[in-house]
């Protein structure tokens, strides 16, 4: 290796790690006056060039939480507990059934510093010598916890460590070291001395204009040489997602619409043929809403509807034959579906053909877990046109998830009240499959008292399952944790 292949940065940094006995880290050599960036650039060239290594290991760091400060404030739970015990044997009654003193309990039996008795039906917890000697000794998770807030990083003991971080207590952190240092040749073209030269690292127009570059060294680039991550703002992937699908759907020839999110139960339910007492309308399912007491509603359109569930109408269908309530139609909720701003749609504008979505939030009373948020996007959308069929419903759902990169598209039968055939739509997502979402085609109690008179294709789709998919995520919540490190390396959708 001739010292003519250098640059100037890279004899920089050979020069530090000779000063410093031929290894340094990248932070010690930047005392010699460079950025990190070209420090770790000039390194990585001159690893390629043999002359150096960078070594890499992990070094743990620890730190308190806010538990751990609490614990520091208010002492161990177990040690409080236990000061309590010096005083004499305590029924479990008499320490409560808080969370707190079942942990500490836990602790104190762990730690062999405390008994359970029992007389009779009642249960005692008693100090035992060992514990009575520890009143007065510090604990070793105390002595960490101290140290720890005073500020020490290392010669923590490992085992208490791992204690303390399952209590909560303590986070642990994992810091990437690198340690750069001078190989034999390295070694030998630093020994014979290194000099500076001019060399352009920069292009300019007065370098090209003024002819400077015809005597000048270029500084080679390195495409793959380390760089810091830049992370410029971005939408949430959720944002990005449902941006997509509304290019989807506007590539596909709709048009968007919006609705609300308070709604009566005539428009969400009624107008859809949802009978009055149907168990999605239990407290449990829905959120009504107590103030507005209620909303008015059309009272032509109003006997309609409760002439279709009475009896069917005009329709050939019987009806659900119950007594319609106009109160319950009135009364307020939080929309269940977006079914409604299509329907809602459909009734403003009886005159076909009409391509409608609506990428909208809808709101139910489920327990969160895993697979379910209380709130969450449909994707609805409508097709209402003269000889509408349900092989074109398939084709446009397949097409969209197509367009959405799922491949594997299955229907199955389903029921819902307000379509007449209906059926559910699961995709394929790593050989398992989702249930996404459904669909059908309008039933003429829907149709009939809005003055539809050609056929509706309507689908309903969840957006959320479908983005833990895209995202690779195995729990719904995680998309809205708002975790700014998962959201900041996350790439572009
Ligand atoms: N509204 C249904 C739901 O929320 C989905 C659906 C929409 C079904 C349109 C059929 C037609 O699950």
């Amino acid at each position: 290796m001739e010292e003519e292949k250098l640059s100037n940065m890279e004899k920089m940094v050979l020069i530090a790690l000779r000063e410093n006995g031929g290894e340094a880290s990248p932070e010690k050599i930047m005392e010699s006056g460079l950025e990190m960036v070209k420090v770790m650039n000039a390194s990585s060239w001159l690893q390629s060039k043999g002359l150096v290594r960078i070594r890499e290991g992990i070094r743990k760091s620890y730190s308190l939480t806010d538990e751990g400060k609490r614990i520091l404030e208010e002492g161990l739970p177990e040690k409080n507990l236990l000061k309590k015990l010096l005083e004499g044997k305590k029924s479990f009654e008499e320490l409560g059934e808080g969370e707190e003193t079942g942990i500490a309990v836990g602790w104190l039996k762990r730690k062999g510093w405390c008994n359970i008795e029992k007389e009779g039906e009642k249960k005692f917890l008693v100090i035992t010598d060992d514990g009575k000697k520890a009143v007065g000794e510090k604990s070793p998770e105390e002595d960490v916890l101290e140290a720890l807030a005073g500020g020490a990083e290392e010669g923590l003991d490992e085992k208490v460590l791992e204690t303390l971080k399952r209590r909560g207590a303590v986070r642990e952190r994992e810091n990437i070291i690198r340690t750069i240092y001078l190989t034999d040749e390295g070694k030998e073209i630093v020994g014979k001395g290194l000099e500076m030269k001019d060399e352009i690292v920069q292009l300019t127009p007065e370098i090209i204009k003024k002819g400077i570059w015809k005597d000048k060294k270029f500084r080679e680039y390195d495409v793959k040489a380390f760089s810091p991550s830049l992370h410029p703002g971005k939408h949430h992937p959720v944002t990005q997602l449902i941006n997509k699908i509304r290019e989807i759907f506007v590539e596909m020839g709709f048009t968007e619409i919006k609705g609300s999110y308070v709604e009566s139960c005539f428009w969400d339910m009624d107008v859809l043929f949802i009978p009055q007492d149907h168990p999605a309308r239990d407290m449990q399912d829905t959120f009504y809403c107590s103030n507005p007491p209620g909303m008015e509603v059309d009272r032509d359109l109003l006997e309609k509807i409760a002439d279709v569930h009475e009896t069917g109408g005009n329709t050939d269908s019987k009806g659900w034959g119950y007594k319609f309530s106009g109160n319950e139609a009135k009364r307020v909720i939080l929309r269940t579906h977006t079914t409604v701003n299509t329907i809602r749609y459909l009734a403003n504008n009886p005159e076909p053909p009409a391509k409608i979505f609506s990428i909208e939030k809808v709101f139910r009373r489920e327990n969160i877990d895993t697979t379910h948020l209380p709130e969450f996007y449909q994707i609805e959308g409508i097709v209402y046109e003269k000889d509408a069929n349900f092989s074109e419903l398939i084709g446009i759902l397949k097409e969209f998830y197509g367009k959405m990169g799922f491949e594997k598209t299955r229907f199955r039968p389903a029921y819902f009240p307000y379509t007449e055939p209906s059926m559910e739509i699961e995709v394929e997502w790593n050989g398992k499959w989702m249930e996404l979402g459904g669909s059908g085609m309008f039933r003429p109690e829907v149709t009939e008292p809005l003055g539809i008179r050609e056929p509706v294709l309507a689908w309903g789709l969840g957006l959320e399952r479908m983005a833990m998919m895209v995202l690779g995520l195995k729990d719904i919540r995680e998309l809205y944790f708002s975790d700014i490190e998962w959201l900041k390396n996350l790439p572009l959708l």
